[in-house]
């Protein structure tokens, strides 16, 4: 892995309020909350990578932002950063463009499913999958994780039940799974791919944490597979989490079944979402073709992150680690503390001075739980940690 030279590169402290940041809005803190640790919405107070930024500062110098075709470098930037960094090759052909992952997954579910359908997702999981199921009218049907030895797992046994229910027509796979942290295995990504194929469920696998999996956990992209599962699967994914560009890009949908990828862009065009943005073109392209190594300087940072919240925690009572194959979202294990839901986010965000993620959006399964963004430089966690402590050994 190449390390480059970048001293601190992670370390600066950033006023994020000089913009209007969401993760340190009022709106998210509250009006009480500005010297609260912000550590909840799923962005890192990192600056992008200096390509990126060198890209923007063309495209910015250059004045002129009218109507624009995609440039000509991006889809093959892309095509070379999934073909080299995750083994998974795909025909330019099979590439669309949508504003963001979650609009992509909704118009999946407005295509391909109708209302009333089900559509399986596995809780503890990213809230937003519940309103967009809601907000489409489509049915909710849970496929929990199974939490083992501190290791969540599929539950096959109850996903082999729910996929063979008639209702169930689509399934949207978190791959690697947000809040848990897991990177799903190539066995594992197997069992459910055979399962839903041979029951006729779609496989949507939303693949925006794929870039940020630690050492020793590999990233499988679901259609990566084989054609049977890449034909029977829609994939998406952005670089909006790898290159922390969530306002600055769009993302892309992939989609190698000839029938659902026309189907995918008519919709498209009927909502006229296809217009192109200088910026985020600009920003992925250059994302895609240079940001590799400080991808690996970044993975290594967030990697030491994890290891400072273990070591904090080690000696924390009652508060548990689960350890993640990757993302910046760590999932804690609060239960053992006694509070109910309500509480504990009392707790967090008056003792402990957190503004966290409450694990029970993730689903009934996240009670007692919260999510932990350590995308932060290591000074700022350090001070976190100790409130968390100190909150912990003083509780009544
Ligand atoms: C699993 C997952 N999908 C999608 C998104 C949002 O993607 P976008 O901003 O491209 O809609 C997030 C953001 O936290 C996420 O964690």
């Amino acid at each position: 892995m190449a390390i480059l030279d970048r001293e601190g590169l992670f370390d600066e402290d950033i006023n994020r309020r000089s913009v209007p940041a969401l993760k340190v809005h009022p709106r998210v803190l509250g009006t009480d909350g500005e010297k609260r640790f912000a550590a909840g919405v799923a962005d890192m107070d990192y600056k992008a990578p200096p390509a990126v930024l060198a890209a923007l500062q063309k495209r910015l110098d250059h004045g002129v932002f009218g109507y624009e075709a995609v440039p000509d470098g991006l889809f093959p930037a892309l095509i070379r950063w999934l073909s080299v960094r995750h083994g998974w090759s795909v025909d330019q052909n099979h590439i669309l463009r949508a504003p963001n992952v979650l609009n992509a997954l909704a118009i999946a579910a407005s295509v391909f499913t109708d209302e009333g359908d089900g559509i399986l997702v596995q809780p503890p999981v990213f809230f937003d999958f519940f309103d967009i199921l809601r907000e489409n009218h489509r049915k909710l049907i849970s496929n929990p994780l199974k939490l083992e030895d501190g290791r969540y797992r599929m539950d096959f046994a109850d996903l082999e039940r729910k996929v063979s229910e008639p209702r169930t027509k689509m399934i949207y796979l978190c791959n690697p799974h947000n809040p848990v942290g897991r990177v799903w295995t190539e066995a594992e990504l197997r069992t459910l791919g055979d399962m839903c194929k041979r029951h006729n469920v779609l496989v949507v696998a939303d693949e925006i944490h794929g870039d940020l999996s630690f050492a020793n956990h590999k990233y499988v992209p679901f259609a990566s597979l084989g054609p049977d599962h890449a034909g029977n699967s829609i994939t998406c994914l952005s670089p909006a989490k790898s290159f922390n560009i969530a306002s600055c890009c769009s993302a892309f949908t992939i989609i190698s079944d000839e029938a659902r990828r026309r189907a995918f862009q008519s919709e498209n065009s009927r909502l006229t979402v296809n217009k192109n943005n200088a910026f985020a073109s600009a920003a992925m392209e250059a994302a895609y073709r240079d940001g590799g190594p400080w991808l690996d300087d970044l993975l290594v940072y967030l990697k030491t992150n994890v290891d400072l919240v273990r070591r904090y925690i080690a000696d924390v009572a009652d508060v548990q680690l689960i350890e993640p194959d990757g993302t910046f979202l760590l999932w804690l294990d609060f239960r053992a503390l006694g509070f109910t839901p309500e509480e504990l986010t009392v707790f967090l965000r008056d003792k402990a001075n957190w503004a966290v993620m409450r694990g029970q959006a993730f689903g009934p399964q996240g009670a007692g739980f919260a999510r932990l963004n350590i995308a932060c430089p290591q000074a700022k966690l350090v001070t976190a940690l100790g409130d968390l402590k100190k909150a912990v050994s003083t509780r009544k």
